[in-house]
C-alpha cells in the first residue's frame, strides 16, 4: 500500500486530520468526480437520457458491490443508506406472534426502534444476548437461546462506538443449523473489515457508502441471499419492485432489486461504484491490516495518558477508538480538536443505549482511523489530547 499515493487521491488529508472515518471519510478525488461528471452530464443532457445513457455503468454498481462481498449481482438492492437498507430486510419479514428476535447488547438505536417499532403491532419477543468475557456477543450463550421459534437473530457487526468487530461468522455457522432470518448490520465494517457474506452465512445484509467504503453521503445497499428472495416482502412496493398486471394483481421481482425504489440517486450510484472499485483495487485485506496496525498504536498511545480512558471492548478491534477525559466533555474534546484542525465525533448513551447503560457510559468520544490515516497524525492527535487533559 502506497500511503503517499492513496492520499494524493484524497485531497481532504491536506486540509484536515481526518479520524471520523465511522461518521463520513473523506472520498478519494475520483470518487468525488465520477458524482460530479454525472451530475453535469444530467444538466447537460437530461436526468432519463444521462441514465439510458449510463446504464452499463449503473449496473456495474451491482457486480462491483457482489464482487467485493462474495455475493451474486442480483442479491444486491441499491438503497439511500443503511438505515433504509436494514429496515427494507427487517420489514419485509412475516414476522407471527410468538416468534423470537434475538440481537446483540451493541445494537444501534435505529435497528432497536424498529425491533420496538415491530412490538406495537405483534406479539414478538425480543431477546439480548448477553456479551461474553470480551464484551462481544457471546456464541456459547446464543447456542443455548436457540429453538425453533427463533425467527430472527439479527447482529451488528461492529457497532457504533466500541471498537469491538462482533464474531459474525461464528453466530453464523449457529444460524445455519435453523429455520431462521440471519441480518447483519455491516454499516461500519464495509470497506473497514474483509466483509464475506458466504462465510458469514448471512440472509441479509446491510451497509452504507459513506463510513469506511469512502463514496458520497446518500448511498447504501442490502445484501440479500437468494434463496431468501422469495420469503420476503418488502413494506413499501413500487412499480420498479413489482409489475401491476391487472386491476387484481401485482408480480413482485424476484431479484434483490424488490427491495429499491425506482428513483434513485444515480449520481451518487457511479461515486459508489468508483468507490468499491477503489477498495477493492487497494484489497480489503490490506486495508484491515493497515487499520488494526494503526488503531493499536492510537489505543496504546491514549491508554498512557493522565486522565484519559480508553472504552474499547472485544477480542478483535476495528479501527473505531473511543476515548474520555475525566472532567472534560465529550462535547468540548471534540469542538478542541476540531479547533486544531483534528476531525473526531462523540457517540452518546442513546445511539447504542444497551451497551452505554452496561458500561455506566453516558457519552464518548471517536475517532475512527482509516488507512490512509498516519502515525504522524497519530502522534499530532495524542500531543493535542495531551495538552487538552493537561489543562
Ligand atoms: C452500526 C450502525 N448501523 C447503522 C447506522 C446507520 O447508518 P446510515 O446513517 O447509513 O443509515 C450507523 C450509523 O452510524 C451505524 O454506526
Amino acid at each position: 500500500m502506497n500511503i503517499n499515493t492513496l492520499r494524493d487521491d484524497t485531497p481532504g488529508t491536506k486540509n484536515v486530520i481526518h479520524f471520523n472515518n465511522a461518521g463520513a471519510s473523506l472520498m478519494p478525488k475520483n470518487v468525488s468526480e465520477s458524482v460530479i461528471n454525472y451530475l453535469r452530464e444530467e444538466s447537460l443532457y437530461g436526468g432519463y437520457e444521462t441514465a439510458d445513457k449510463n446504464r452499463d455503468s449503473i449496473n456495474k454498481a451491482y457486480s462491483s458491490i457482489a464482487e467485493f462481498i462474495n455475493a451474486r449481482p442480483n442479491e444486491i438492492a441499491l438503497l439511500e443508506n443503511a438505515t433504509a437498507a436494514w429496515n427494507m430486510a427487517f420489514f419485509s419479514i412475516d414476522f407471527s406472534d410468538g416468534d423470537r428476535i434475538l440481537t446483540s447488547i451493541s445494537e444501534y438505536a435505529s435497528n432497536f426502534i424498529s425491533y420496538l417499532r415491530l412490538q406495537e403491532k405483534a406479539d414478538v419477543n425480543l431477546e439480548i444476548i448477553p456479551n461474553d468475557e470480551h464484551g462481544q456477543t457471546s456464541v456459547s450463550s446464543l447456542k443455548k437461546m436457540m429453538d425453533k421459534n427463533v425467527k430472527l437473530i439479527s447482529i451488528t457487526h461492529i457497532p457504533t462506538n466500541s471498537g469491538l468487530v462482533n464474531p459474525v461468522e461464528k453466530i453464523g455457522d449457529i444460524t445455519q443449523e435453523y429455520d431462521c432470518f440471519y441480518l447483519v448490520d455491516a454499516c461500519q465494517s464495509i470497506g473497514q473489515y474483509p466483509v464475506d457474506v458466504q462465510k458469514i452465512g448471512c440472509d441479509m445484509l446491510s451497509a452504507t457508502g459513506r463510513k469506511y467504503l469512502r463514496g458520497p453521503r446518500g448511498t447504501g445497499f442490502l445484501y440479500t441471499k437468494k434463496d431468501q428472495i422469495e420469503n420476503l416482502i418488502p413494506p413499501f412496493i413500487d412499480l420498479h419492485a413489482a409489475e401491476w398486471s391487472s386491476k387484481q394483481k401485482y408480480e413482485l421481482r424476484n431479484d434483490a432489486r424488490r427491495f429499491e425504489n425506482w428513483e434513485m440517486n444515480y449520481a451518487g450510484i457511479m461515486g459508489l461504484q468508483t468507490a468499491v472499485e477503489y477498495a477493492s483495487d487497494i484489497g480489503i485485506n490490506q486495508i484491515w491490516k493497515r487499520i488494526t496496525k494503526l488503531a493499536e498504536k492510537l489505543r496504546w498511545e491514549l491508554a498512557k495518558l493522565p486522565r484519559v480512558s480508553v472504552h474499547d471492548i472485544g477480542e478483535i478491534k476495528g479501527g473505531i477508538i473511543t476515548f474520555t477525559i475525566d472532567s472534560i466533555s465529550s462535547r468540548e474534546i471534540k469542538n478542541h480538536l476540531s479547533g486544531k484542525g483534528i476531525n473526531v465525533s462523540t457517540s452518546s448513551k442513546s445511539s447504542t443505549l444497551l451497551d452505554m447503560e452496561e458500561r455506566n457510559l453516558s457519552n464518548l468520544v471517536r475517532a475512527s482511523i482509516h488507512y490512509y490515516n498516519t502515525l504522524t497524525e497519530i502522534d499530532q492527535f495524542i500531543r493535542v489530547v495531551k495538552k487538552i487533559a493537561d489543562r
